[in-house]
This record gives structure tokens, sequence and C-alpha cells, in this order.
């Protein structure tokens, strides 16, 4: 970790210790063959510019606050794993566009404003459930995700490389300064979503109450434009706050873009505005969680149906002992058909417990299963199931479903089966473009969201 101001050399974390994690068994890490190497690279990363600031991670930790109190909703969206070769304009562009659409689909039911977050510029490292794979007959040590290795089946390129954590230092830089740009250049203008909106559903079910929605915003922008505030006049109409977040998982990347300000003697992880434990190491014992200890990004928690309501509440201990409000954001990914049985009882212990947090849900990851053809997909139903049912459950147990978490791209892949498209499994060929998990493609994302938007209404007016 790096000191940003000579001062500060002297002050150390009045809680924790921020090379901790380094004597703990950290999980999921590459078997790097060479670690003079991987020190070498993490010394080059310290010295190199942080990504983010300290004070967007602090702003972002007030929204995600509001959000816990129902007064916003975090939509965090983006690919399973980021790929060095999809780092282009169109490809942000895309992503980005989706988002803001799904945002606005989400604001105007939900009358709350969204937090626009992406699963971008530093997804690049993936947990895997098993140290190598068989293809072709043959072992090789698994893709890890492009900072460790190679998705080319060739044992040299699976060789974990150090040097690939300098290249997602770049490619994340360049996705960050082009989402940076977009967010205040007129390209997030309220005006210009609102049009993009009218390319999707067209041909779905749901395509008249779609329209009366759209018909209603039209409205209630000509009106805002009549009474003088319009985008060109007003910021908030034309620019947008949008946070990266990724998961935590390769430390010596994630410790060597951990900065300490020089103001306020905390420690940020300044790869992303938000950082998240993944299902896989969230052990208490472990590196991940003392790493996270160390930082005060908000922090988001993955649970699978086997988290019990005992590890819950010791995460929660462990990484908001203060108990702040805008520091944890709990994201259950549990499965549509365990949800109703699983997620009522952590809701009751967390609130009886006083920890508080905001709740995410993760359709995704619970939902996943292999064609007989052998391509990795997911069910938009069951999708949508999850996350409509976590959204009633949260009502009758008098707390709030505040944010969405999905995988999802701007292209129009074929990797997810359902939706308005009615992809089948005998499509999933035509476009099947993921390195990692199936993502929902452009038009699904934008009925998750309205699909979420219609219960949101619909639960209002009850
Ligand atoms: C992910 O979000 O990409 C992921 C691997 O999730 P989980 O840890 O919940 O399996
Ligand atoms: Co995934």
């Amino acid at each position: 970790m790096h000191t940003d101001n000579e001062q500060s050399n002297s002050f150390t974390s009045p809680k924790y210790n921020e090379n901790q994690w380094r004597t703990l068994p950290a999980k999921q890490q590459p078997k790097w063959k060479n670690q003079a190497q991987v020190n070498k690279v993490e010394d080059k990363i310290q010295r190199l510019p942080p990504l983010v600031f300290s004070g967007e991670i602090e702003a972002l930790r007030d929204k995600i606050a509001l959000a816990a109190n129902g007064k916003a909703f975090l939509l965090q969206a983006g690919d399973c794993a980021e790929e060095f070769k999809n780092c282009t304009a169109n490809e942000i562009k895309g992503t980005l566009k989706i988002i803001l659409q799904m945002a606005l689909i989400i604001t105007y039911a939900g009358e709350k404003p969204v937090i626009k977050m992406g699963r971008i510029a530093g997804q690049y490292a993936k947990p895997r459930s098993s140290d190598f794979e068989t293809i072709n007959n043959q072992e090789f040590p698994s893709y890890r995700g492009d900072i460790i290795n190679d998705i080319a089946a060739t044992l040299e390129a699976r060789e974990p490389d150090p040097q690939r954590m300098l290249d997602a230092y770049q490619y994340a830089t360049a996705t960050l300064n082009l989402l940076r740009a977009f967010s205040s250049g007129g390209f997030s203008s309220l005006s210009r979503i609102h049009l993009w909106n009218q390319e999707f559903l067209a041909s779905s079910a749901q395509e008249n109450q779609y329209k009366t929605m759209l018909e209603e915003l039209s409205k209630a922008l000509t009106f805002l434009d009549t009474i003088g505030i319009s985008d060109k006049r007003e910021r908030s109409l034309r620019e947008i706050d949008f946070y990266t977040s990724h998961e935590a998982l390769l430390l010596p990347y994630e410790s060597a873009l951990t900065r300490q300000d020089s103001v306020n003697h905390h420690w940020y992880n300044c790869s992303a505005h938000m950082l998240w434990i993944g299902e896989r190491t969230r052990n208490l014992d472990g590196a991940h969680v003392a790493f996270m200890k160390s930082i005060r990004n908000p922090i988001g928690i993955k649970l699978s149906a086997s988290a019990s309501v005992d590890d819950t509440l010791a995460l929660l201990e462990a990484l908001n002992p203060d108990r702040e409000t805008g520091r944890i954001v709990l994201i259950p990914r549990i499965g549509y058909d365990k949800v109703e049985a699983v997620l009522p009882s952590l809701i009751r212990a967390v609130a009886k417990e006083g920890y508080p947090v905001l709740w995410s849900c993760d359709p995704m990851h619970a939902n996943t299963y292999v064609t007989k053809n052998g391509y990795k997909t997911r069910n938009f139903d069951y999708i949508a199931k999850e996350l409509i049912t976590s959204l009633h459950i949260h009502q009758a147990e008098n707390s709030a479903l505040g944010g969405l978490h999905c995988e999802m791209t701007g292209k129009n892949v074929t990797e997810c089966v359902g939706g308005a498209d009615s992809i089948t499994e005998e499509s999933l060929s035509a476009h099947y473009d993921t390195n990692c998990d199936p993502r929902l493609n452009a038009r699904q994302s934008v009925e998750l969201a309205f699909l979420l938007s219609q219960n949101l209404k619909a639960m209002k007016n009850s």
C-alpha cells in the first residue's frame, strides 16, 4: 500500500493493519511462477495515479446510505468478466447506454434516484470452481480472467502473467476515462436517454404499458421544458454520476491501488468506487475479508443459499463494526427456487441485530445451468422470478429491496434464454460471446428493468 503524502507516512490506521491480509490464506489466487515479478509489478502500480478519488468514494457511501434508508436505488450492472480486447468505444458506450436506460425506467417507476454503477473498469479477475479444466481431453489451468491469464487453450496462454496487472490498470484507465467523458459531455442527457428507449420492446407483450410509460415521461420532460427547466440549462438533467465496481479478488492489484488519504488518513481502494467480496472468498479468517476491513469503500457481500444467518452476521460485525450506514451492500444470489425459503430469515436476523445494510439482489448467479449442447445459460423467466420474489419478500418483511446486481451487455448476444426475443437453447449459438457467465443482452436488460418498474409501481398503488 502506498501513501500519497509525505506527512501521512507516520500515520497508521487506528483500527486495522492494512497489510494483515498478507499473513492470511488467500483463496482463488493464481499460482505465480515468479513471486519477485509480482512484487515488481505491485511496486510499479503503487507509483501510478489512483483511478478514483476518495471524495467520490465518500459521496457514493452517502448515496448508498440513502438507498439503505429507502430513498434511492442501486443499479449495478455489466459484464461477468471484462475482456481486454473488448476495451473499445463502442463496447463501453453500449453498456453505459443500456445501464442508463435501465436506470431511467427504474427511476420513473420507483420515484427515487437511481445510483448508476458498472461492473466495469476493473472486472478482470474471476473466481473458478476448479483450478483445472479439460478441453478436448487435455487438462489446462483454468482461465482466471484477463488480469491473470489468456483464455486460449494452450499451456503457455494459461500461465499466470503478472504483467497483465499492469495491462489491466491501463485498460481500466482508458475505460474510466471514456465513462467520465460520457457522464458529463452531453451523452447522458435525459432527453437523449428517453429517446433511446423507443428502440426497445416494440414487439414485446408489454408493448402498450411500455409505450404509456414513455409517453408519460415525454410529457414530464415537455412540461419541464415549458417552465424553463431544460437539459441545456440544468446540469442535473445532462450530467450523471457514474460509479465503477468489481470483485476485489486479485489482492496484489487491489492492494497496489489502495491509498491513504492525506487529509482524513483513511485508506481507500482507488481501483474502483465500490468493491465486492465473492461467494467463494467471503470466509471470515481469509485474506479477502481482512483486506476489505482495511479500506473505507462501500463493500458488497455476495450471499448464496448456503450462507447461514451466523455467517452473515459475523461478516457484518467484521466489516462494519461501527454500524455505519452506506458501508455494506448485501447481495443475495440465492436462486429463484430457494429465495422464499432462505431470504426472509436473513432479512429478519440483520434487522433484529440492527446492522444497517442496503439489500440488493443478484438474480443471475444461482440461476445458471448448462444446456445439452454445452452452453452455460440462464433463463430470463427465472432471473425475473428471483428479482420480483425478492422485492415482495422485502415488502412482507417490512424491509426494502434497494438494489439490482446483474450481468449484462449492450450487445445483442444470445447467452440467456427467454425474454421478449424468445431466445431458445437452440439459438444460443448465434451470438454466444462470453468468456465466463451468460449475460442479459440489451433488450433483456431493458425488459428486466421494465418488469421491476411495473412491480414497483404496483406495490406503490396497493
Ligand atoms: C460474479 O459476480 O461474477 C460472481 C462470481 O459472483 P458470485 O461470487 O456470487 O458467484
Ligand atoms: Co458471473
